[in-house]
């Protein structure tokens, strides 16, 4: 049986990246600095996947296989070194990468700050600085420079994990271990540190809109969460400190990017991490593909019917046949949610490729896993299966 969805002509198929975990050699980056100070408590980006070099072979992949759609960031510690100063070869190369992904029928979906930072930024004080919305809203014009005719643009990524990652190099310096896939109870991210990004969000939409026509937005992760029986106040109160917040910060915006792996229970304590189960992922999380529809759901009604994008989702798995499987119940979700009136505008996977997964290069989110020798990619049968279904305005094989 077949299942066709009844999607916009317009809907996004693609896939998403991040500058720092497919580049190499981000030095300038509080990441980079992190990393090197981690006493081996996580792995080294290094070279990455050279797609600082390579980013043409990588969206041609994506294109060729039938997607129409690529979201990928710019990095602000290449194009800001040190305050102030900005690089225009820098500005160039993100140009290029614009043209290249239009040349091969790509729409740009571009991400202005996807977690990492200039190390100077941070030594100012991060996000919480007062100077903090002023620097970054002086970045993002220069960004503007090159985005006038950009459709898309988001400006924080999943501001919820960067107020939560924030306190990281601190612990990191401390010799913790901070691998965010590790089934504990997380903290919830620090209100002040939200407040501050949602600061620094507004003031970037207001200068994205003077400088370009793009529709902006900023992606939150999305947590899916469900209260267990009589843990229902608790809920409420968690699920304000990692998606309310940052949904609130939406106002004005033209569009949510919607970014779900997993679901999570809330108990009497708190959020409850996966059980062990063999069908837990590589990063320790539940298999739960249906968490896309909660997540649509959540965004769809906490931010009054905004326009959503799903701009990440996806699974750390080294089987393939496991990433389309999910995919197909994943995409089964979001056409429910369309179904159901819900304004969804695209589907972007994350992630096109195998990459540096903030510390930890094992979990493997790739549509392409590379060689980080030789940098050969090769296409998994799940970026064939994406693509024709993209091909196919979203037709679904099920069973
Ligand atoms: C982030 C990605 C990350 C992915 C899988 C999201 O939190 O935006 O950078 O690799 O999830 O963990």
């Amino acid at each position: 049986m077949t299942r066709t969805p009844d999607l916009r002509p317009d809907f996004l198929w693609g896939a998403s990246t991040s500058p720092h975990q497919i580049e190499g050699n981000n030095t300038g980056s509080d990441w980079w600095r992190m990393e090197h100070q981690s006493q081996g408590h996580l792995e080294l980006s290094g070279d990455a996947l050279d797609s600082y070099h390579r980013f043409g072979e990588d969206m041609r992949l994506l294109a060729d296989a039938g997607l129409n759609a690529y979201r990928f960031g710019i990095e602000w510690a290449r194009i800001e070194p040190e305050p102030g100063q900005f690089s225009r070869a820098e500005l160039a190369h993100y140009r290029r990468m614009i043209d290249t992904a239009r040349d091969l029928g790509l729409e740009p979906v571009v991400t202005l700050h996807h977690f990492s930072s200039p190390r100077w930024f941070v030594d100012e004080g991060g996000w919480t600085s007062p100077t903090a919305v002023e620097r970054f809203s002086r970045y993002v014009e220069h960004a503007c420079t090159i985005l006038q005719d950009v459709n898309w643009v988001c400006t924080i990524n999943e501001p919820n994990i960067l107020a939560l990652m924030s306190g990281m190099s601190t612990a990191v310096e401390a010799g913790v271990d901070i691998n965010l896939g590790a089934g504990m109870r997380m903290p919830t991210p620090s209100t002040e540190i939200g407040e501050a990004l949602v600061r620094a969000h507004r003031a970037a939409v207001d200068v994205v809109r003077e400088h370009t026509t793009a529709k902006v937005g900023w992606t939150v992760a999305q947590q899916a969460l469900v209260p267990a029986p009589g843990s229902e106040e608790l809920y409420a109160e968690l699920k304000w400190g990692w998606e309310g917040l940052y949904h609130h910060g939406t106002r004005g915006d033209d569009f949510l990017g919607v970014q779900s792996y997993t679901s999570q229970l809330v108990d009497e304590k708190g959020i409850v991490p996966a059980p062990e189960s063999p069908d837990n992922t590589l990063t320790g999380w539940a298999y739960r593909p249906d968490a896309l529809g909660i997540a649509l759901r959540d965004a769809w009604t906490a931010t009054e019917g905004l326009p959503l994008l799903v701009t990440e989702n996806g699974i750390a798995t080294t089987d393939d046949t496991r990433r389309i499987a999910y995919t197909t119940e994943a995409l089964g979700c979001l056409y429910d949610a369309v179904a159901d009136g819900i304004d969804v505008r695209g589907y972007l996977h994350w992630s096109a490729l195998d990459n540096f997964e903030w510390g930890h290069w094992a979990p493997t989110f790739g549509l392409i896993a590379v060689d980080r020798e030789t940098f050969e990619r090769t296409p998994k049968p799940s970026l064939a299966w994406l693509g024709g279904v993209a091909r196919k305005g979203g037709a679904l094989d099920a069973e």
